[in-house]
């Protein structure tokens, strides 16, 4: 069966950029209306400025108006797979906190859930 964001992902990767670490990120993500959302990794001359591609795609759905993620796809050359940054997971969290995150590699993959890549995690109840 096809994976419409494996697939998504695989090409948004193509579109990374990533001059200074030459490792390239796509994601793609499934929204709650069932709507795709892709992002890629984009570096910067400053480094630090460097945007990840889960961050990218979340920006994505999050412009257009989605507000609950189920799932999300990583392709990266790694291996095993790459899981998702820390910084990454706290702003997956607050779209996807019941989300599946898929990750990608050229020989396996691997799937988390969002609660146990961040468990105890700050998030809205605390401002509740
Ligand atoms: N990167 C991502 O896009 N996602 C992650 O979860 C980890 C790291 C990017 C950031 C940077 O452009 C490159 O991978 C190396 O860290």
């Amino acid at each position: 069966m096809g994976d419409v964001l494996l697939d998504a992902a695989r090409s948004v990767q193509a579109n990374a950029y990533a001059p200074y670490s030459g490792y390239s990120v796509g994601a793609a993500l499934e929204a709650d209306d069932g709507r795709v959302f892709v992002g890629a990794n984009v570096e910067n001359a400053s480094y630090g400025l460097t945007i990840c591609a889960e961050r990218t795609a979340i920006a994505q759905a999050a412009s257009h108006g989605v507000r609950l993620v189920r799932r999300i796809v990583v392709v990266t050359s790694s291996e095993p797979p790459a899981p998702p940054c820390g910084a990454c997971r706290q702003v997956l969290l607050e779209f996807g906190p019941d989300a599946t995150v898929e990750s990608v590699g050229p020989r396996s993959r691997k799937t988390w859930r969002m609660r146990e890549l961040l468990p105890d995690a700050f998030g809205r109840e605390q401002l509740r």
